[in-house]
């Protein structure tokens, strides 16, 4: 099947973040993680069949939904769970919100290693928990884990470990060695490991394929909350489906107690799309593989032409971390906006002196980005 990823709708017609942002200005958004492409053909007509029915009232996730993510989970993954392990959520921020406050208490601590998607910083004191981290280290091209450093960052009061997989935003996928090493370390410190994993369907290098930390064994499951969702996969951010997976009895039901009163249903909406995404949206996201592949050979082939900009090869998501500290820029991402071409700050993800570029995008968008950014440089 073809899907053609060069067009897609003028999003400036409706209100949305990222080209909102710049409203009137001639800048092109390349910062916040959502691509500019339509949501899958099965995604949009399960939608319009719902609409067509006219009724909207509250809606409990149905049992062929949770089904229909069983499935792809062992499909997709490997992945085998059970229909009782989901709990549904609006979000994976309320997800990994409520794993801080669910675990602990308050004055506990919880680590997280930056740079890292900017609500993980700010998520543990949200819940009355301190914040403890220290930074991931790039050798030889590749984004690792400084572990000596992770070892003494965690202290006899850190209760939970929030790990981004694939990360947001280095693009690794980790393996199973690292995430070996994770689980164990979570076992020796009596950690619970809260695994964002939103980013699991945009494995890029079939050599790395995505693999979740609690797949690994029993042991490190009955310590996990893996939180998910289709959003970033298939492109249906706001319509705000989410779940976590909670194989451990007691740590679910004291998860689903803090979402009491608090939590609201998922939209009606959103666990359509979500069916329909997860039982029919496999060729779409095959094709939109081969996409962002291609995108990001583009990203590394201009980047490696811009004087004082370094990066690394992303093995999944549609995000580009770009080292700019050898280029003499004071605000990068205010200097590359002005240059015409909206990035996000690396300063909002713990790690000043970088950007990170979505390459989510069209051909011809991206091309006429990473065109301004050279151009910036060269020009000064
Ligand atoms: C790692 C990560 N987690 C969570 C989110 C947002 O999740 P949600 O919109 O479901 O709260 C994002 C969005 O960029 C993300 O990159």
């Amino acid at each position: 099947m073809q899907f053609d990823f060069d067009r897609h709708p003028d999003r400036r017609q409706v209100p949305g973040e990222k080209w909102g942002r710049y409203a009137g200005r001639d800048v092109l958004p390349l910062w916040v993680a959502d691509m500019d492409f339509s949501a899958p053909p099965p995604v949009l007509e399960a939608l319009r069949r719902r609409l067509d029915h006219g009724v909207f009232g509250y809606t409990d996730a149905p049992p062929s939904l949770a089904e229909a993510v069983v499935e792809g989970l062992r499909r997709d993954h490997d992945w085998h769970i059970q229909p009782e392990w989901l709990v549904w959520l609006p979000g994976v921020v309320t997800g990994f919100n409520l794993a801080c406050r669910a675990v602990g208490e308050a004055g506990d601590s919880v680590f997280t290693a930056t740079p890292v998607y900017p609500p993980f910083l700010t998520a543990p004191e949200n819940s009355g928990r301190r914040l403890v981290s220290c930074a991931l280290v790039e050798r030889n091209g590749r984004w690792e884990w400084d572990r000596a450093a992770v070892e003494a960052a965690i202290e006899p009061r850190t209760r939970v470990f929030m790990l981004c997989n694939p990360h947001n935003p280095v693009g690794r996928a980790f393996d199973r060695e690292e995430l070996r090493w994770i689980a164990d370390l979570a076992e020796s410190r009596d950690l619970v490991v809260c695994s964002d994993e939103i980013h699991c369907g945009l494995v890029l290098d079939a050599a790395r394929p995505h693999l979740p930390i609690a797949a690994l064994d029993e042991r490190i499951a009955r310590r996990s909350i893996t939180l998910m969702a289709p959003s970033k996969t298939w492109n249906i951010p706001a319509l705000y489906c989410a779940f976590a997976v909670i194989p451990d009895a007691g740590l679910r039901r004291r998860y689903q107690r803090e979402m009491r009163g608090i939590v609201p249903h998922v939209n009606v909406m959103g666990l359509v799309a979500a069916e329909a995404a997860y039982r029919h949206g496999g060729p779409w996201r095959a094709a939109l593989l081969d996409y962002l592949r291609d995108n990001r050979e583009r990203v590394l082939d201009a980047v490696a032409t811009m004087p004082g900009l370094r990066t690394t090869r992303p093995e999944a998501t549609y995000l580009a971390w770009i080292d700019c500290r050898d280029a003499g820029l004071d605000d990068p991402a205010a200097f590359f906006e002005a240059g015409g071409v909206g990035l996000s700050d690396g300063r909002a993800f713990g790690m000043p002196g970088f950007v990170r570029l979505n390459f989510g995008c069209s051909r011809a968008t991206l091309d006429e980005a990473l065109a301004r950014m050279r151009r910036a440089l060269t020009a000064r």
